[in-house]
């Protein structure tokens, strides 16, 4: 949640415009308000306001601000309402000390308590304000900051700004990481504002703090910076309208990368004995499949949802498959927590919380996801879980995903004039299809704001099937598989009943429905990798057609890193 940045530099600069810059980068970690502070060394200066970084940057002027250090923030919002007074940065009693913050402080109401006894004034309802007031009390510099640290309960990154242009910067549970450049330091609470000025990141450890001013960082930590290997042009749009479509058509190319990387790995004997899989919306879909194959395959694996985890999973298993795009979920964090198991990351962020606690890092090197929906790293996730299975390298998959992205472009536009004004949709499917199902119905749901649930078609008959009346819109996804003939019976049961069917698979059947068409595969394991393709499309364009903007969904943040 909540996006940070943090520069300091050696001369002066035009630090409005780096931290807009920047900003825009983390908006897909929250979009509700957004602010900045600069300062030139003399005199500080802070800005925000509610609404998107673009709107508010051009309306309090962002871009005009120089100086020597500042730092910002977009926010989603956890303790008080959306408005701007409670948009970040937040600033001390005075105008010398402001502080941005991700993550939530448990103690924030008797650390209040405890500075409005000191005569500190609150202008905010935000836990995060307390940090700035603690600095305040106990001293911008090394030993305050210590102290500070020593009374926060919760979690927090948190980077705190001085008039003479010092980034005080700390974290525990919310990630930081940061980077050297020849002018100064950059700090954000994730490597791609940082791509553009160094690919050598260092996380900050959990419990860690660091302080920067111009070009010299002091660090006692234990963390060594990585490369991360991302091209600071992938976080671009390009001719794209939004990253959505960037990242859908993005699929073939990041699987061949992927499958290029997998192939100089070798999966033999990781897997063993008990294994658990646990994930968090898309990432739990593809934690389902993982399911699926490994049980096939003979493995006794189960799949949770990470927040339920600890509620369900009864005795620990010896490997827990954690599978997050982030790798900062809070919900998969914590439901590591107490496990003393082996545990298989497979993630998009090296530098994550979830890639440093694990044995083994599948990554999937699919560059940065900025949509909040979900799309290439879902496929790569499926596909590593392929190869972890199977020991496989599906060395046609990138072409059958293209295939599939070709074939839909143009043809789900019929199926988006029919959904387009309707309220509901079922999405079923059998067998390993119900995965499929689930995700294009998630996908529905987060950006088109359109009611889709997703059963396993022959469960339909129990109980959903009473929602259906005329023209009522039911996905079915059934490739030419086992479950053909099945979900063939089903579909039939929905016309009947005057359903509008329309079909994901490799032939259109007899019956009157709308059909995208997905190519065939040999491998029927690969096809939700292939199937989810005209789903993705569909809820991509059902977004832009009803008006909506589908990078930034309401209510939701691309990473989740609250309970
Ligand atoms: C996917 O479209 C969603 N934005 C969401 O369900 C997401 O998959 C979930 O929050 C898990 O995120 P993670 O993969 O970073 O752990």
């Amino acid at each position: 949640m909540c996006g940070i940045f943090g520069i300091t530099l050696e001369k002066r600069k035009p630090v409005g415009k780096l931290l807009t810059d920047a900003l825009k980068h983390l908006e897909y970690r929250g979009y509700d308000s957004v602010g900045i502070a600069v300062t030139d060394g003399k005199k500080s200066f802070l800005r925000k306001g509610v609404g998107f970084v673009s709107d508010v940057a051009l309306e309090k002027r962002f871009e005009e601000l120089d100086g020597i250090a500042g730092i910002g923030h977009t926010r989603w919002a956890t303790h008080g309402e959306v408005k701007e007074e409670n948009a970040h940065p937040h600033q001390g009693c005075r105008d010398v000390l402001f502080v941005v913050h991700n993550g939530i402080l448990e103690n924030y109401l008797e650390l209040r308590d405890f500075l409005i006894k000191r005569n500190h004034v609150f202008r905010s309802e935000t836990d995060s304000e307390v940090i700035v007031h603690l600095v305040e009390e106990f001293g911008a510099n090394e030993e305050g900051l210590k102290k500070v640290l020593s009374l926060l309960e919760g979690t927090y990154a948190f980077v705190v700004l001085t008039k003479d242009g010092t980034l005080l910067c700390a974290r525990k549970g919310s990630p930081l990481v940061v980077g050297k450049f020849e002018e100064g330091v950059v700090v954000a609470s994730d490597p791609i504002p940082i791509l553009p000025y160094t690919k050598k990141i260092l996380r900050l450890g959990e419990g860690e703090y660091c302080i920067a001013k111009g070009r010299k960082l002091l660090y006692r930590g234990s963390q060594q910076p990585k490369t991360v290997s991302w091209s600071e042009r992938s976080a671009e749009l390009g001719s794209f309208n939004h990253f959505m479509e960037k990242e859908i058509e993005e699929q073939p190319l990041v699987l061949k990368n992927l499958l290029a990387w997998l192939r100089d790995d070798s999966p033999d004997r990781i897997l063993h004995g008990r294994i658990h899989l646990i994930g968090a919306g898309t990432s739990y879909h593809a934690a389902l499949y993982g399911e699926y194959l490994l049980r096939k395959a003979g493995y006794d694996a189960r799949a949770f949802i990470a927040s339920e985890y600890t509620y369900w999973k009864g005795e620990d298993p010896d490997i827990v498959i954690a599978v997050s795009q982030s790798g900062e979920t809070t919900d998969v964090l914590e439901a590591l927590k107490d496990y003393e198991g082996e545990i298989i990351a497979i993630t998009n962020n090296p530098l994550s919380s979830l890639a440093s606690l694990s044995e083994r890092v599948f990554l999937l090197n699919a560059g940065p996801e900025l949509g909040v929906a979900a799309t290439k790293t879902y496929t790569a996730q499926l596909t590593v879980l392929y190869y972890l299975t199977t020991g496989r390298i599906p060395e046609n998959l990138p072409s059958l995903v293209y295939e599939s992205l070709i074939r839909n472009k143009e043809a789900v536009k019929g199926v988006v004039e029919v959904l387009k004004d309707r309220s509901s949709v079922y999405y079923l499917g059998r067998g390993l299809n119900v995965v499929t199902a689930k995700e294009g119905a998630l996908k529905i749901k987060e950006i088109a704001y359109i009611h889709a649930e997703a059963y396993p078609a022959g469960e339909s008959k129990h109980g959903p099937i009473a929602l259906v009346e005329n023209g009522f819109p039911v996905v079915f996804v059934m490739p030419k598989d086992e479950t053909y003939k099945d979900s063939l019976s089903n579909l039939e049961e929905m016309l009947a009943r005057g359903a509008k069917g329309i079909v994901v698979g490799n032939e259109p059947p007899e019956q009157p429905v709308m059909f995208l068409s997905i190519p065939y595969t040999k491998d029927p394991r690969l096809n939700p990798i292939i199937s989810v393709l005209p789903l993705q499309l569909l809820a991509y364009k059902l977004s832009v057609a009803r008006g909506y903007n589908p990078d930034r969904p309401r209510n939701l943040a691309k990473s989740v890193t609250v309970k």
